[in-house]
């Protein structure tokens, strides 16, 4: 099937799911076996997007209907290279399209010595390899940071609740325990489906 129709698909499943379900919990765990058979389609992200760039990841939009309830962005991750620990006020789905990818996951400790109040403290530290599916939803699974632990280069594919490269969040700075407010935007202007 041609990935503008698996897409067209997708984007069923997403709003069927989106009108039944109640918590962003819930919308993940029911759209996780639709983001499986998504994932199986062969060059999701096409071969002239997945050289790493050198200084840091890369992020494409790769689909978002205009309503942008939700969006399919792509990542490509050169060898070592990461993501801050950072928020996405939103659900979402990260699918490990080739290579692997280290993520470690935060929650909030209230009353500690942050200047906000709290400070973080890892949950889990996860490898996951293709196919795997990882996810994020607020308010108590939405911090993480996300690195390349291979020498190979990794692509992950997500899908958010939005489109998160126009999404105002947070990156956390461990060390001083202040956050700084960041929309991180796709480096293609139109998506590469549409
Ligand atoms: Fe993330």
């Amino acid at each position: 099937m041609a990935i503008r129709n698996q897409l067209i698909k997708f984007e069923d499943s997403v709003r069927k799911i989106l009108k039944d379900a109640i918590t962003e919990k819930e919308i993940v765990e029911r759209l996780k076996p639709h983001f499986q058979t998504l994932l199986q389609t062969k060059d999701l992200l096409p071969a002239e997007y997945k050289k790493p760039s050198s200084d840091k990841y890369s992020q494409f939009l790769l689909y978002k209907p205009e309503d942008e309830v939700f969006s399919i962005v792509g990542f490509v991750w050169g060898p070592g290279q990461t993501a801050p620990i950072h928020d996405h006020l939103v659900w979402g789905l990260v699918g490990i399209y080739e290579g692997a990818i280290e993520e470690t996951r935060y929650r909030k400790v209230p009353g500690a010595t942050g200047e906000q109040g709290y400070t973080l403290e890892i949950i889990d530290v996860v490898h996951v390899n293709r196919n795997d599916i990882s996810f994020v939803y607020p308010p108590n699974a939405d911090i993480h940071s996300v690195r390349n632990p291979s020498e190979q280069p990794a692509i992950t594919i997500h899908v958010y609740g939005t489109d998160i490269g126009k999404q105002q969040r947070h990156i956390y700075h461990q060390d001083t325990h202040a956050t700084s407010d960041v929309i991180t935007v796709h480096k293609n202007s139109s998506p590469i489906y549409s």
